[in-house]
């Protein structure tokens, strides 16, 4: 399978050996996505795996991998959970471009302007399913976990597309959604890696946590890149939250300053940014401001937040591999 834009995440604290490790499970995972999305209509097949095969950074299931590093390692089963996992993933990314109007993932066409709304939403579904029919195999608690995973990821999505209610506190109602919309879905990652890696219920506990937390740093720091990033980039277009309307962390930043200077930008967040130089000059005026160094104050501090977690754990190759990812995802530009 291809892998073009964007690359798999680096582990730049892994040592040769366990990176050797993470390749070999990750070529393995690809393999049962492969196989578990295969289908005798052609068009289904091509279809599941339009996403899969244009590019993305695997960091879903090198997490499962990484984690299960801190116990017994690699087996079948974390292969399978982080299978699962990704095409859980892959499942919310073919429905999140309807919702968001995304013409561009992975450097391709999205699944919505290659096909249309309907099979786009049909196959994400599909996807769900073979997600659903791998993690299956794992038993009844994985199912759960999964279950549950998937509410919370779908409940996030929902409340993502919807104003902020009145009365609650705009910042506070946008770090639930991403904890539900994403953090959850990074915490299964590296829950079913401590689980199938044969750690003990503190380090699986303890997982889950560092998950949550770098699921929310991971988001935090999307959301600088939609506006930071220049075009071609990430394989996604930027501008695209500002457009959609997304009141993200640095929009809420900046609608929240009381600078008469910010006048201009906060009449362009509030309007629709349908017409490209309104687009443009909101994103000239943004990318400087104090609003996205706030932001960005934010998502290092949750990253940070995320390695106190692994504290009390001995020094390991898969520890300094972990603690090194949190410090990736905050800085990372893709
Ligand atoms: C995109 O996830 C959706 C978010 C939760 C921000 P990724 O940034 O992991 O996307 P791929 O898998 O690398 O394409
Ligand atoms: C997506 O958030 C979160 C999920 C897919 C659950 P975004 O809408 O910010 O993701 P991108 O930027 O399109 O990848
Ligand atoms: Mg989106
Ligand atoms: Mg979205
Ligand atoms: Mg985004």
């Amino acid at each position: 399978m291809t892998s073009a834009t964007p690359g798999v995440i680096a582990v730049p604290g892994a040592s040769d050996a366990l990176s050797a490790r993470l390749a070999e499970g990750l070529e393995a995972v690809e393999r049962v996505i492969v196989e578990r999305t295969r289908h005798e209509d052609d068009f289904i097949t091509e279809a599941n795996l339009h996403l899969a095969q244009a590019g993305g950074k695997r960091f879903r299931p090198m997490l499962t991998m990484l984690v299960a590093e801190l116990g017994e390692g690699i087996n079948d089963d974390v292969v399978a959970a982080a299978a699962g996992v990704e095409l859980t993933h892959l499942a919310s990314l073919y429905h999140d471009d309807v919702m968001d109007e995304a013409e561009m993932r992975r450097g391709a066409p999205s699944a919505n302007a290659k096909y249309d709304n309907s099979t786009a939403i049909l196959v994400g579904d599909l996807l769900f399913g073979s997600a659903s029919d791998i993690i299956a195999d794992l038993g009844p608690a994985a199912v759960k976990i999964q279950a549950q995973t998937f509410i919370r990821l779908c409940a996030g999505q929902i409340r993502d597309d919807r104003p902020c209610p009145e009365g609650t506190d705009a910042r506070e109602y946008y770090r639930s959604v991403l904890a539900d919309k994403t953090g959850v879905l990074v915490a299964t990652a590296a829950r079913y890696g401590a689980m199938f890696g044969g750690c003990s219920p503190e380090v699986v506990a303890m997982a889950t946590e560092y998950g949550e937390r770098l699921g929310v740093a991971f988001q935090l720091a999307d959301d600088l890149i939609d506006i930071a990033s220049q075009s071609g980039e990430t394989g996604k277009t930027p501008g695209t939250d500002l457009r959609e309307g997304k009141r993200t962390l640095p929009v809420l930043n900046a609608l929240a300053s009381q600078d008469p200077a910010d006048a201009e930008l906060q009449r362009l967040l509030v309007s629709d940014l349908r017409e490209d130089a309104d687009l443009a000059r909101a994103l000239e005026l943004l990318r400087p401001h104090q609003a996205m160094a706030d932001a960005r104050q934010e998502t290092l501090a949750v990253g940070q937040r995320a390695k106190e977690v692994l504290a009390p754990l001995p020094d390991s190759d898969a520890k300094s591999a972990l603690l090194a990812l949190a410090e990736g995802v905050v800085h990372r530009a893709g």
